[in-house]
């Protein structure tokens, strides 16, 4: 295991992500003695003393993460700094800081600038950074960049620009936190650890594969955000599409961050664009009416906070992607996600083709198609769906289920997304992080969607209930193939 060293900065020290995310996961890091020597300095708008930032910092790792004796040793470590972000002189107060730091928990000159704020700073920060000298180290400097990067294809270019003129590609983290989570870390290791897919994975025997994330949650307070983003840039734009490019891609030659990426990419550019009038045909959106959930009633979309009442932006996307190479021809991926729906759950179906010749049916049964249902979460496992037969007289067939829960293989909780990414970053394994090459290729997708839909007024959302699996256009969307979604709320890994 090795043991990064690091000075850390995070902007938008004071911020929600920071609260609920940054500083459990640092905390859970050094409670399991995966850091070295360390420091941390808070930056954020607001004035506080670093007893009241530390003070912060102990509250959210007592309320978000499992606080331990070695709590007051682990905040002793961070300090705070009161910040103008376009102001130079804070900057070079900022590095003065740094600098001692360094000195005296013997940093070995290693910087991590994360960015936990909002994105219309990023370019600034960054170019304040290499202005006032903060990027001369003289070790390690990195840039941890959270999302939106950008808004479209466009914006996103000029934020790269501005940020590449302080760190290079290899220094910049772009943090899709999905590719945090244990089980989208587990696709690679499904498909290339085992003898019996990768065979299959193929336009011969796969009919097609359904990726599926859904909330329960609204909007919440972040209706101008969103409002702006909708769910296309916000969910499809970088977590859908890194899935599917994980299930997608072919084996890399070895498995470098370099080597997987390039997979990744040729993936974005085997993507169909889909452009004009053919947008219809492959994508759904939606949005969110009142409804009810757990017994609860819950407003429309259109009546949330900071939200348009005759708001357009969708909450719920479908779409039909197809990858056209050799292996993939054919094959539809179909993805799915939405605020407000029947349950929060991300799963990834992948279904079989039908055996050849069906011997069952001619016998009046039904054998179900194989499936292999990777669960992301809530729960986390595999289950493989076969046909066996029913016991008793005779040779009925029934539908079996092979099923692997993850937290069972050592009875560990799995780290959270934040933990894993952290970590990464200060041990410099970009592998998890989105290159610039995917980030453009998934703008150019998505803006040809927005393009048309923003185009289009729709004037029938609401167009789902809260709490439904989304509108009915998104079954039909299956249903024209001849297909239909698997119904992710019934084939939890827990209940098999
Ligand atoms: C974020 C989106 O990237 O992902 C949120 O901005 C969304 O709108 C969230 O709720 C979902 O993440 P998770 O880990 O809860 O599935």
């Amino acid at each position: 295991n090795e043991k990064p060293t690091a000075l850390i900065m995070i902007f938008g020290a004071t911020g929600d992500l920071a609260n609920r995310k940054l500083f459990p996961s640092l905390y859970n890091l050094y409670a399991k003695g995966q850091l070295d020597k360390f420091a941390v300095v808070g930056v954020a708008r607001r004035s506080l003393t670093n007893e009241e930032f530390q003070l912060r910092v102990k509250e959210s790792v007592t309320e978000h993460g499992e606080a331990a004796a070695n709590l007051d040793e682990f905040v002793s470590k961070f300090y705070y700094h009161s910040h103008d972000v376009t102001d130079s002189s804070s900057y070079i107060a900022l590095g003065k800081l740094a600098e001692e730091l360094d000195e005296n928990y013997r940093l070995d000159g290693n910087r991590i600038f994360y960015l936990a704020m909002a994105p219309e700073f990023f370019g600034t920060i960054a170019e304040h950074l290499k202005k006032d000298k903060l990027t001369n180290v003289t070790g390690f400097k990195r840039l941890v960049i959270e999302k939106p990067f950008g808004h479209d294809l466009e914006s996103a270019k000029v934020l790269n620009k501005q940020i590449r003129t302080a760190f290079s590609e290899d220094e910049i983290y772009r943090i899709d936190h999905y590719l945090g989570k244990e089980m989208v870390q587990n696709i690679e290791v499904i498909r290339f650890a085992n003898a019996m897919f990768e065979p299959l994975w193929n336009n011969r025997y796969i009919s097609n594969i359904q990726v599926t994330s859904s909330e329960t949650l609204g909007v919440e307070e972040r209706g101008r955000y969103y409002e702006k983003s909708g769910a296309l840039r916000d969910m499809v734009q970088n977590h859908m599409l890194q899935m599917v490019s994980l299930l997608a891609m072919e084996p890399p030659i070895k498995l470098t961050t370099d080597e997987i990426r390039s997979e990744k990419v040729r993936v974005f550019r085997a993507l169909r664009p889909i452009i004009g009038e053919e947008v219809n045909d492959y994508f759904v959106r939606g949005q969110y009416g009142q409804g009810s959930m757990n017994e609860k009633e819950v407003p429309a979309y259109r009546q949330e906070e900071m939200v348009d009442p005759d708001s357009n932006t969708e909450t719920f996307v479908a779409g039909k992607l197809m990858i056209d190479n050799f292996r993939w021809a054919g094959v539809p991926f179909y993805i799915r996600t939405g605020k407000r729906m029947k349950a929060k759950s991300t799963k990834i179906v992948i279904q079989f083709k039908d055996i050849p010749m069906d011997l069952y049916y001619q016998r009046e049964q039904t054998v179900n198609p194989n499936l292999l249902v990777i669960h992301i979460q809530p729960e986390e496992g595999i289950t493989l769906h076969l046909n066996a037969k029913k016991s008793g007289q005779g040779t009925e067939a029934t539908p079996v289920k092979l099923n692997y829960a993850n937290k069972g293989i050592d009875g560990l909780n799995t780290p959270e997304a934040y933990e894993k990414l952290l970590y990464d970053s200060l041990r410099g394994d970009a592998t998890n992080f989105t290159h610039w090459d995917e980030v453009a290729l998934s703008w150019s997708f998505v803006d040809n969607i927005s393009a048309v839909w923003e185009n289009t007024n729709e004037h029938s959302f609401p167009n789902y209930e809260s709490g439904s699996m989304g509108p009915e256009a998104a079954d039909k969307l299956l249903k024209n193939d001849g297909f239909f979604w698997w119904p992710v709320t019934e084939i939890d890994v827990d209940n098999c």
